[in-house]
């Protein structure tokens, strides 16, 4: 199982990151999303968190000028299907869209091409199961800044083959990432733990137990995380954290994961974090 051209579909966040670290792989990627716009914002992106690297002096200017020349975009998921070995997908975490981009990829694409899917909670079962090749759905799910997140949570649909399996895992080796096999169960492992926590700082704060600045720092220096759990949520979207306890809970079914309401009045409000310019903290 050859992987040599990849497809990464979606620009946002996680899309840019997992095509900035394919391409500097070494990979030729083509960059998917809805329009122009939406391709040259990545792209702006992708060159921006290049040239900090190149200040660090992590890459150098040429690694850099390479690393864009293997990256190539497109705003039609039919033409480049073809083309592909591998396809990232990366889009929002709605199962109707996702269902949408999975039946156009299987249709176009070789029989041979793998399909993953970036998602953080969305069953890859699920996914694969709208589908023909079952076998061959996997989950590749990155973190936040995936150039610089070591971990890529690797997860095993219930007929993924071991084929398509060893294969993701040296592609992750290959990415310099380290990959970590889950398998298949509603918030894989790294949100099942993280949600729950950041859920019970925001009930902390709800409750009056501590301000977001408080909790944070308990978290920080208590615990030595690089960023407390309240600003954490904030960088990885209040939606998204509401998004993925509500997989938790309607997957459990377990009180344990109830969203804490000030999360749910705070999404409602369009308190998104970091992307909206508010949520537990101003970004202005
Ligand atoms: N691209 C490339 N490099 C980047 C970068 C990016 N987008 N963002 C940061 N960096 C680099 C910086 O250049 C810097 O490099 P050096 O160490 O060589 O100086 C390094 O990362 C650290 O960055 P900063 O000095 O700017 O800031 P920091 O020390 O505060 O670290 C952070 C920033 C890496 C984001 C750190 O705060 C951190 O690790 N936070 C936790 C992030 C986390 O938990 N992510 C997972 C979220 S969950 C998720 O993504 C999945 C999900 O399903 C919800």
């Amino acid at each position: 199982m050859s992987i040599q051209k990849i497809a990464v579909i979606g620009g946002g966040t996680m899309g840019n990151g997992i095509a900035h670290v394919a391409a500097m792989a070494g990979f030729s990627v083509t960059l998917v999303d809805i329009s122009d716009a939406a391709l040259e914002r990545a792209l702006g992106t992708i060159t921006k968190n290049l040239t900090r690297m190149v200040s660090k002096e992590k890459i150098t200017e040429a690694d850099k000028e390479a690393t864009l020349g293997r990256l190539t975009t497109s705003t039609s998921l039919e033409a480049i299907a073809p083309e592909a070995d591998l396809i990232i997908e990366a889009v929002n975490e709605n199962f109707e869209l996702k269902k949408k981009i999975f039946q156009t990829l299987d249709a176009a694409a070789r029989p041979e091409t793998i399909l993953a899917s970036n998602t953080s909670s969305i069953s890859i079962t699920k996914l694969a199961g709208v589908t023909k090749r079952p076998d061959k759905v996997i989950g590749m799910h990155f973190f936040n800044p995936v150039p610089v997140m070591k971990l890529v949570e690797i997860v095993r649909g219930l007929e993924t083959s071991d084929e398509v399996y060893a294969a993701i895992e040296q592609l992750s080796r290959d990415f310099k990432k380290v990959p970590v096999p889950v398998n298949d169960s509603p918030g894989f492992v790294s949100n099942r733990v993280l949600m729950p926590m950041i859920n019970e700082a925001i009930f902390c704060v709800y409750e009056g137990v501590g301000t977001p600045e408080h909790v944070d720092e308990v978290m920080k220096l208590g615990m030595a995380h690089p960023m407390g759990p309240l600003r954490l949520a904030d960088f990885i979207g209040l939606d998204v954290c509401l998004d993925i306890l509500n997989v938790l809970y309607e997957g459990f079914r377990d009180p344990k994961y109830r969203p804490c309401p000030l999360l749910v009045k705070m999404v409602d409000a369009g308190k998104l974090g970091d992307k909206s310019g508010s949520g537990f903290y101003d970004y202005a």
